[in-house]
């Protein structure tokens, strides 16, 4: 091992050899005194050096003494300025990373292994690739997975979350069909009940993939921004009036503060409904009994959106949201109270479609909430 008195060779003088047509040209020009070996070091480490910096990823190069001879400055960004001279132990603390250099070192071949690591406070993935190379040096390559790895992650998370939401009313069906199948005919009225419990079920899947197909083409045409203007004011008119009847069934009441002049603003009319409809089921849905107050700006210059445009806000003034769950709100399948979610039906994605919705309006969303107070969920628009 090298010490600091001692330290390695920065070029081993194998990587010399793996550039041979240099190495010979060099020789015929050049006696090889110590001066020009110098020289013929010199070239060799700046050849390997402009080499691997030429490497889109984050490179380096270990002698077969397992000391590091060269990187390039992705290498150096990612591990440290003082490598060179290092162990590629000490450089890289992974015994998977390790084994794979000594795999390519003693089988003479190219190895692969994934490397998990955190820098600062966030998580990164590389994918790790050593390569043996004629000088019995070995190259080290590091792509960078991460996002790769995170949107593998998101996916087996949906796929578990969706499997997962199905699960519950499959199971709560089929124990409702076992026990109408040992209750018989004898007892018509709890037939009925059980009945009534597998339509609710029905329901709540019926409302799973209805959600999931909307989340899905929201997702989908989230690049393309709308081109028809809109009388905001008429769309939600009508939307909190086909909402009334709902509202006063939970002894909610639904009251629209209309602006002077109707905002037109360019969007789209069925997806906007939809955002308008989710806010004020949810409130209905959770804030409990109470005035839901409806309100819509005039157009305006929003600070948010720093441009003209306008403000929906659906303000209740029931159970409120914790702070700590304000955040997670618009994450699919999130629910503050996941019993009292399903109980009334919620599959937890109705602002994730929101977000996308707005999103694509190229629009913000603004929660206020304080536990025991109510909240406000605020859309802006711009008007064009
Ligand atoms: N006005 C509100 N007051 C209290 N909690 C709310 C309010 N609005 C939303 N929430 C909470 O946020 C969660 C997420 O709401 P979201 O609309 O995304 O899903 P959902 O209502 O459960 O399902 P879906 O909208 O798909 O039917 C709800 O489950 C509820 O816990
Ligand atoms: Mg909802």
């Amino acid at each position: 091992m090298a010490d600091a008195k001692n330290p390695p060779c920065p070029v081993s003088s194998s990587f010399c050899l793996t550039t041979p047509a240099l190495a010979l040209d060099l020789e015929m020009v050049l006696d090889l005194t110590p001066e020009n070996e110098r020289i013929i070091s010199t070239d060799c480490e700046l050849s390997m050096t402009n080499l691997l910096n030429a490497f889109p990823l984050a490179s380096f190069i270990v002698g077969q003494d397992g000391y590091l001879v060269g990187a390039n400055e992705q290498a150096l960004d990612l591990f440290g300025k003082e490598i060179i001279g290092h162990t590629s132990m000490e450089v890289v603390r992974n015994p998977n990373v390790h084994d794979a250099i000594e795999r390519a070192l003693v089988q003479k071949t190219r190895t692969q292994c994934d490397w998990s690591t955190t820098q600062a406070t966030t998580d990164a993935v590389y994918h790790v690739t050593a390569s043996w190379i004629e000088a019995e040096d070995i190259l080290v390559t590091f792509k960078d997975v991460t996002d790769i790895e995170q949107s593998l992650r998101a996916r087996r998370e949906f796929v578990t979350n969706v499997s997962h939401e199905l699960k519950t009313p499959l199971t709560a069906m089929l124990g409702i069909l076992e026990t109408l199948q040992l209750m018989g005919p004898s007892d018509p009225e709890a037939q009925q009940s059980f009945l009534g419990m597998m339509q609710k079920e029905t329901q709540r899947m019926n409302r799973l993939v209805s959600d999931l197909l909307s989340l899905n083409s929201v997702q989908a045409n989230e690049r393309i921004r709308p081109s028809t203007p809109l009388d905001l004011r008429a769309l939600l008119e009508e939307t909190v009036t086909s909402l009334q009847g709902l509202s006063h069934k939970s002894h909610s009441q639904l009251l629209f503060t209309p602006p002077k002049t109707a905002p037109i603003v360019v969007g789209d009319g069925d997806q906007l409904r939809q955002v308008v409809i989710n806010l004020i089921e949810n409130a209905i849905k959770y804030a409990g009994p109470g005035n839901i107050l409806i309100g819509l700006s005039g157009i305006d210059y929003q600070p948010l959106l720093r441009c003209e445009g306008v403000k929906i806000a659906v303000e209740d003034h029931g159970c409120g949201i914790a702070a700590i769950h304000i955040p997670r709100l618009t994450e699919r399948f999130y629910r503050v109270d996941d019993h009292r979610g399903r109980d009334v039906g919620g599959t937890g994605l109705g602002l994730s479609i929101v977000k996308h919705i707005v999103s694509r309006h190229r629009g913000r969303m603004r929660i206020k909430s304080s536990l025991g107070r109510g909240s406000q969920f605020a859309i802006y628009l711009p008007a064009n």
